[in-house]
């Protein structure tokens, strides 16, 4: 990753001249805003980073566990390691991390011309990253939190009439990719755009997958992230609690088979496995035959 696009991530997605001292923290937003607030502190944005603590190894723990958990840990003055053994829901214990080889785990310097520990660290929590003593990393909150998607706050808390927040709905569908896609788009391996929709890895990349769904470029921009996710609640787990969002555009459906009973999105936006423990739903909303859930059956707009 170049230095442009790590000082993009870092940066997002506050005002670039904003340093620490602009952001609030979301713990000041609760005394006027108690429902979002106590809402958002159980969503996985908010527990995606937290210091480990045992018997979880390692010193930090990345993901809030709703699919998986990698440690992180800090091996010298200047050097991290993303451990290779990763805890998996779906397997309910530690397997090899996606992307690695063995249970050595990959040691990168901090300052590694690829940055990966800081943009690791900057996806995953809120507000600006500092380094301390040794160029230990410093996040300023952990987790993604408001100021993440309301940009900072400081100023709104001590004067919320004369200092208004923006929010992602104000956003065009276009626009709301593109900012949910600072974090939701680069896959993290690499740091690589990987824009080919028949590629696995891709399966994470719903600002790309859903671009390409024929919902969104002949909804007449009324298809978004929040559409379907309430920027302050968990993720919905249950298949069927997407239907009336499907049926808001979809009122009449003539199936030619049974489709009875069944949640739209089991058939039309199938799990994607990337790597042996994760799934990801095919946020290109389509019609797909059982054994391919990447491309669909009857292809429309780009392959
Ligand atoms: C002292 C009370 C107070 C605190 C603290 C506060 N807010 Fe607000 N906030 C308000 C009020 C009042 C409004 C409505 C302002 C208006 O409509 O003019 C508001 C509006 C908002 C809006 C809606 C903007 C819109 O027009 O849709 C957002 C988003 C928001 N606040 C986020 C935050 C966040 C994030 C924090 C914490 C970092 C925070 N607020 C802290 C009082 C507060
Ligand atoms: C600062 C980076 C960042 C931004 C910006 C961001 N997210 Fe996330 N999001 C994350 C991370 C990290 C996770 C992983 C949480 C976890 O560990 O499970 C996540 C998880 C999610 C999840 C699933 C919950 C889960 O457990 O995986 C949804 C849904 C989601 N984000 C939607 C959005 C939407 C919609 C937007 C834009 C309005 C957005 N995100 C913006 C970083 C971000
Ligand atoms: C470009 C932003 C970004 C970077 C860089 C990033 N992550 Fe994430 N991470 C996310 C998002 C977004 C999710 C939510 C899952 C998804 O992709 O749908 C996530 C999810 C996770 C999860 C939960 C399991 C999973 O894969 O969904 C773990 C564990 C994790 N990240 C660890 C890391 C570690 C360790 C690093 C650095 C080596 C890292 N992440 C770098 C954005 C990022
Ligand atoms: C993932 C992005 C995201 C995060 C994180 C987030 N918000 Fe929001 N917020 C939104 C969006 C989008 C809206 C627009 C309303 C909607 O679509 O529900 C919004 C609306 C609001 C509003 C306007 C009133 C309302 O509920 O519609 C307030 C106040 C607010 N958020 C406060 C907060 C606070 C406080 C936090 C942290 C505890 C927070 N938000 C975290 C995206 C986010
Ligand atoms: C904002 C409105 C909107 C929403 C919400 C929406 N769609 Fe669509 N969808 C459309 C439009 C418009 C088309 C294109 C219709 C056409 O071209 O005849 C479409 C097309 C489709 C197609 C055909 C796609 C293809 O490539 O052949 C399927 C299947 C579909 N939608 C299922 C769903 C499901 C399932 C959901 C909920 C998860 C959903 N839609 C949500 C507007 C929407
Ligand atoms: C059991 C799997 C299944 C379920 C459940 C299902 N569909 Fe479908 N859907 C299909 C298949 C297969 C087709 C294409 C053949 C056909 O029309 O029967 C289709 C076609 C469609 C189309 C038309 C696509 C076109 O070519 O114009 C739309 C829109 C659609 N479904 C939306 C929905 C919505 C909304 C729901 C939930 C209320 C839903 N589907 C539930 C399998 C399913
Ligand atoms: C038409 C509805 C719809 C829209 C629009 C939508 N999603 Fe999703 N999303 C879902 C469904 C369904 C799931 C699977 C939930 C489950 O079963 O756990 C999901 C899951 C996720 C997850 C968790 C990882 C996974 O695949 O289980 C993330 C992260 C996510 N969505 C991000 C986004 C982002 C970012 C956008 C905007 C680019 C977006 N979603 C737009 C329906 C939608």
């Amino acid at each position: 990753m170049s230095f442009v696009a790590l000082s993009a991530i870092i940066l997002i997605p506050a005002a670039l001249a904003s340093g620490p001292a602009d952001y609030a923290g979301a713990e000041a937003c609760r005394p006027c805003h108690s429902a979002n607030f106590t809402s958002q502190s159980s969503t996985s944005h908010a527990h995606a980073l937290a210091p480990s603590s045992p018997p979880q190894p390692g010193d930090w723990a990345f993901g809030a566990g709703l699919q998986a958990i990698t440690p992180v840990t800090r091996v010298g003055p200047d050097s991290y390691r993303e451990d290779g053994l990763t805890w998996y829901r779906s397997l309910n214990g530690y397997a090899i991390t996606l992307g690695q080889h063995d249970e050595k785990g990959v040691v990168f310097r901090t300052l590694d011309p690829a940055a990966r520990f800081l943009t690791c660290f900057a996806c995953h929590s809120t507000g600006p990253l500092s380094l301390g003593k040794e160029e230990e990393i410093i996040p300023h909150e952990l987790g993604v939190r408001c100021e993440v998607c309301h940009g900072p706050a400081a100023t709104h808390v001590r004067d919320p009439s004369h200092s208004r927040l923006r929010t992602p709905a104000e956003l065009t569908a276009v626009a709301m990719n593109r900012f949910c896609g600072q974090c939701h788009r680069t896959d993290s391996e690499t740091g690589e755009e990987l824009t080919d929709l028949r590629d696995p890895r891709n399966a994470r990349d719903q600002p790309l997958r859903l671009a390409a769904s024929a919902c969104f470029l002949r909804g007449g921009g009324r298809l978004n992230c929040v559409t379907c996710h309430p920027p302050h609640q968990q993720v919905d787990q249950s298949a069927s609690s997407y239907d009336v969002r499907c049926q808001s555009c979809h009122r009449k459906l003539v199936h030619r088979q049974q489709v009875a009973g069944q949640a739209c999105v089991s058939c039309h936006m199938p799990r994607i496995p990337n790597g042996p423990y994760l799934t990801f739903a095919n946020h290109r909303i389509a019609t797909y035959s059982p054994g391919n859930p990447i491309l669909p059956a009857t292809p429309r707009g780009p392959r």
